[in-house]
């Protein structure tokens, strides 16, 4: 793939991340559907999850985020000119989650709207943020991936209940000379947007019925296939694009959808596990608030640094992927 000029006004100047207190480990899911510490931990990698209490909805959490962000970073929020958050789980589909933190905050004069991209909305809502301080219209951007998904899991389904958690990272984009974003990549698969959903309205996508229970309806075979064949593809390309190789990267940070799926693109893609980020052991998969959580277990960890090249890829429900390559400015 040829290489193409790609332009970037966006620095990462704050982040901040919330979970849950309530933790299920995998001994909770034994009590609660026929499965096993032992399954879980070999097909997903997975050993605990958060779990929002009953009065805690995806704006709480959101709120948290950026109150950890605020407190962890000192930032002022009062010119934030734009809030996106990124969320398949908000307590309300209007208000938008972006508004609640508009009128949380009292940030005076800003635009605010959620992105509907399920677990890779993170990283799309930070492409969108990008465009938008390209322009000049924008300076401030705040960015948020929250999730309830215990909130919409049928727990009696053994193959999906297993996988999801709660959880919210924030973000702080704002223009700079310097752009930190050095490329991106999106590809969508809405043909096989029926094996993965949480229905609303109509009853079938694309011609295939769906469960109309309001939860969320995985066929894990199928996106686990696509998963491992779409990402080696998606990375190769972003990575010619931008004119790097997965030498040069310091860090991978795939959504932590299942273990089984990072390590299976990390081999097929050259990237080793030691520099791949997740966060699935801990806080099983959060969708759009996965990538925020790994990012930070690593910041707090210290392992991540300034100037360091990073690789973000978020996949999933629609079926959609968003990857961004950026320099770590914080
Ligand atoms: O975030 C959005 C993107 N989502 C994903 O990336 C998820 C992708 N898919 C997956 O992660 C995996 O497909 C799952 C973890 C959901 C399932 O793992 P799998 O290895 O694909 O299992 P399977 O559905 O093929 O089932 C294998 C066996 C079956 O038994 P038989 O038919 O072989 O006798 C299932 O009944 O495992 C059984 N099984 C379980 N056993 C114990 C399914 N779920 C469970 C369970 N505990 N929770």
């Amino acid at each position: 793939m040829q290489s193409q000029p790609f332009h970037s006004r966006a620095s990462l100047t704050a982040f901040g991340t919330y979970v849950p207190e309530q933790v299920l480990d995998n001994a909770g899911m034994e009590r609660l559907v026929e499965t096993s510490d032992e399954w879980i931990v070999q097909r997903t990698g997975i050993h605990e999850r958060r779990i929002a209490a009953s009065t805690e909805f995806c704006s709480d959490l959101c709120f948290a985020a950026v109150r950890n962000m605020q407190e962890r970073y000192n930032c002022d929020l009062s010119d934030v000119d734009f809030i996106l958050v990124a969320t398949s789980s908000p307590d309300t589909y209007f208000p938008s989650m972006a508004a609640r933190i508009q009128g949380e905050f009292g940030i005076a004069q800003c635009g605010a709207a959620d992105i509907q991209a399920a677990c890779a909305g993170f990283v799309t809502a930070l492409q969108l943020a990008n465009g938008l301080l390209l322009t000049g219209a924008h300076r401030k951007i705040l960015v948020v991936g929250a999730e309830t998904l215990s909130k919409i899991t049928d727990y009696t389904d053994r193959t999906s209940c297993i996988l999801f958690g709660d959880g919210a990272g924030a973000a702080l984009l704002e223009q700079s000379a310097e752009g930190c974003i050095l490329g991106s990549f999106v590809s969508t698969t809405g043909a096989g947007g029926h094996h993965l959903y949480r229905s609303s309205l109509a009853p079938a996508i694309n011609g295939h019925p769906i469960k109309m229970n309001g939860k969320m309806v995985q066929n894990g075979r199928e996106v686990y296939k696509w998963a491992v064949s779409q990402l080696p593809q998606g990375i190769a390309a972003l990575l010619a694009r931008c004119n790097y190789s997965v030498e040069d990267l310091d860090w991978f940070v795939p959504h932590s959808a299942n273990m089984r799926i990072v390590e299976s693109v990390c081999e097929k893609s050259g990237i080793s596990l030691g520099k791949t980020l997740t966060s699935v052991a801990d806080y099983g998969n959060t969708s759009a608030a996965s990538i925020p959580l790994s990012l930070d277990l690593a910041l707090q960890a210290q392992r991540i640094r300034r100037g360091d090249l990073v690789l973000l890829y978020g996949f999933g429900g629609g079926l959609t992927e968003a990857a961004l390559l950026m320099r770590w400015t914080l």
